[in-house]
């Protein structure tokens, strides 16, 4: 069992307010992310989960056990750091058993550990090399091996795969996952990749400015963001928001969305559940929240979903879909549509919009509010 409960952690660093009542659990054997811009105060909450940091307000507590006073050697964690931190003059199994030469393993103990760990990670054959001798990757794994040999009940990786390139940052993400799912270990894990993060996580939680944002699953976060700040973050690219008016047309809620037909402005109503939250707003203004894969083509005219037909100002191939730039109440927005469909620029072009899974936010909170 290896569980992390954090109650109404705050730090400040001189008047710098750091972390603000932060609540947190991690349950046994959970991925958890922490995602967050530079400087939001990840690595902050890391170093106090390990003990490197203490806490100034607040109880942390491992396995149900408050550690506020645990020194770090005493809460069997381990951290993989971004930077690397191999000790150069010695080679990658001194490094990888030197945690257990430490703590005193014979060297058969030490011997077996090792090519345990070497085989899970595949650099069975560097085990004599330096670190200098190494790629980037390749000292990565070395720094994993490091922790894992410990056989640690909690794992802290932060930002482990930062300074790797973009596709060995694939590969590593991929093997990471893979760990994961064999050791069964609580790991929690901090980035500022929102790739990573939605690829990685049973759970994510998003931080600004030392305060979480919201906790919930890849899902939950992509579909249901608590606020814009977290619809913003993730999703790539980003979701549209497009400020609307609600109305009622021929006794159908829904809002008004101002778009450009050959030059002229257009108005489309696009009919809206009316929810609890919306029910008599009618004349105030919302942001509707689309992602660009809810604005598609329609290119059968097959799809129930309401219509919109707009000029298509850029048009962006990525390879498995394409992008276009349109312009919804004024402001560019990404409609995403199979490269089949796609139109030319300057063209004219029929979308479907997914209104069951459009997200309304009020303008002034940017909460979420249907
Ligand atoms: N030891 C420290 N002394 C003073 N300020 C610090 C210290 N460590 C971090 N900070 C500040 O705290 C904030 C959060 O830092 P950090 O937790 O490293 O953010 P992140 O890991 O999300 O990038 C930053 O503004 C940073 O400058
Ligand atoms: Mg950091």
């Amino acid at each position: 069992m290896a569980t992390i409960s954090i109650e109404h952690a705050s730090k400040s660093f001189g008047s710098t307010e750091v972390l603000r009542d932060i609540s947190l659990d991690v349950k046994d054997g959970e991925f958890l992310v922490l995602l967050g811009s530079s400087g939001c105060g990840k690595s902050t909450l890391l170093n106090i989960i390990a003990g490197l940091d203490p806490l100034a307000d607040g109880t942390i507590r491992l396995d149900g056990e408050v550690v506020n006073d645990v020194h770090p050697k005493n809460r069997d964690i381990a951290m993989v750091f971004q930077s690397y931190a191999l000790y150069p003059n010695m080679t990658v199994e001194r490094n990888i058993a030197f945690g257990l030469e430490m703590r005193k393993y014979s060297k058969a103990e030490r011997k077996a550990a090792v090519r345990e760990v070497a085989s899970l990670l595949q650099i069975e054959h560097l085990l004599s090399r330096k670190p200098s001798q190494l790629s980037g990757g390749q000292r990565q794994r070395v720094a994993m091996g490091r922790a894992l040999v410990r056989r640690p009940k909690i794992f802290l990786f932060d930002e482990p795969l930062s300074n790797l390139d973009a596709k060995l940052r694939g590969e590593m993400r991929t093997e990471i996952k893979k760990l994961h799912q064999t050791l069964k270990a609580t790991m929690v894990y901090v980035t500022h990749d929102q790739i990573e993060a939605m690829t990685l996580a049973d759970r994510i939680a998003i931080m600004r400015d030392g305060v979480i944002q919201q906790i919930g699953t890849p899902q939950q976060i992509y579909s249901t963001p608590a606020n814009m700040y977290v619809a913003g973050f993730v999703g790539a690219p980003p979701m549209n928001f497009v400020e609307v008016e609600l109305a009622r047309r021929k006794d159908q809620f829904g809002v008004i969305l101002p778009a450009v037909l050959k030059g002229q402005p257009i108005e489309y109503f696009l009919p809206l559940q009316e929810t609890e939250q919306l029910a008599g707003r009618e004349g105030s203004k919302v942001v509707l929240g689309l992602r660009p894969e809810m604005i598609t083509h329609n290119a059968f005219g097959q799809s129930s979903a309401p219509e919109i037909e707009c000029d298509v100002e850029l048009v962006e191939p990525t390879g498995a879909d394409t992008l276009c730039l349109i312009r919804l109440a004024g402001q560019p927005a990404k409609a995403r549509v199979s490269p089949l469909f796609a139109c030319e620029p300057g063209e004219s072009m029929r979308f479907s919009i997914d209104t069951s899974r459009i997200c309304l936010f009020d303008g002034k909170t940017k909460q979420l509010i249907g």
